[in-house]
């Protein structure tokens, strides 16, 4: 087994080569690695709804984000203990009072992510440098059409697989795939009762693509990209984008919605 101390030449240059990734990828605005066969009309219209802002935050609003959240957050406890669950070692709370200048920041959010008003209350989500979300669909039970988060504290690789629109789709939702009404895969008794549905949807034979999140960005997913495709942030194991490494230390994520 090699040990990689801290200085090691090779610790560097995947330093630099996790750097020139992230530098490369924001400014040529390639964050975006498509995989499988795309259908054309399916790719243009992802392109549309799903939007990586680079920068979004300055360092010192990641920090003042952070330094309102860490209060309340430090005191849970990360939770490891349900394997099925969607998300694995995360802690999660929701705010819907904020300090003045991460009000700004939200606004922000609003202005360029949401047509009209977002929920009142934001969703923080604090994974843990082991933690994992695993490929879902938010329930449109409790979700409008558009999601949008910001991540901090780490950049990451985000996944969105198509959904097998013959076997999964949810109601109320205007884009949604095509066909009729069949069943819902989520979990529990009844069809729409868990926030995180987890549909199968494999990478053989399908189409998928894997997103960049640079820390301090925000991503804006919509209409097809929200409800025809499972999002699941990918295990720092599996966090690699185009065959570069990138490390997933703890990441916070702060969402907005908008009302189903
Ligand atoms: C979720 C989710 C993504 C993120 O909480 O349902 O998909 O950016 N989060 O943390
Ligand atoms: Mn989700």
């Amino acid at each position: 087994m090699i040990i990689l101390c801290r200085c090691s030449p090779i610790r560097q240059i995947l330093r630099r080569c996790h750097r020139q990734a992230v530098e490369n990828s924001s400014n040529k605005a390639n964050l975006t690695a498509y995989l499988g066969k795309w259908p054309e009309k399916e790719q243009q219209e992802f392109r549309q709804h799903m939007r990586i802002i680079t920068d979004f935050i300055s360092e010192t609003e990641e920090q003042q984000l952070h330094e309102e959240i860490e209060p309340y957050i430090s005191r849970l406890r990360y939770e490891f203990d349900h394997w099925d669950d969607a998300i694995h070692g995360f802690r999660e709370t929701e705010r819907k009072k904020w300090f003045p200048q991460n009000r700004e920041i939200l606004e922000r959010v609003r202005q360029v992510a949401f047509d009209g008003a977002i929920m009142p209350y934001v969703h923080i989500l604090d994974l843990a440098p082991d933690g994992v979300i695993k490929a879902h669909v938010d329930s449109t039970r409790y979700c409008g059409t558009t999601i949008s988060g910001i991540s901090l504290l780490s950049d990451s690789v985000m996944r969105l697989v198509r959904t097998d629109a013959q076997r999964y789709q949810q109601k109320s939702s205007g884009t949604a795939a095509t066909e009729p009404e069949s069943e819902s895969e989520s979990k529990g008794s009844e069809p729409d009762a868990a926030y995180r549905h987890q549909p199968k949807a494999s990478l053989e034979n399908n189409f998928y693509a894997d997103l960049l999140l640079p820390r301090r960005s925000l991503y804006i997913m919509s209409h097809t990209a929200r409800y025809n495709f499972t999002h699941e942030i990918l295990a720092k194991e599996q966090s690699e984008f185009q065959g570069t490494l990138v490390p997933k230390t703890r990441r916070i994520s702060i969402i907005c919605r908008n009302e189903p």
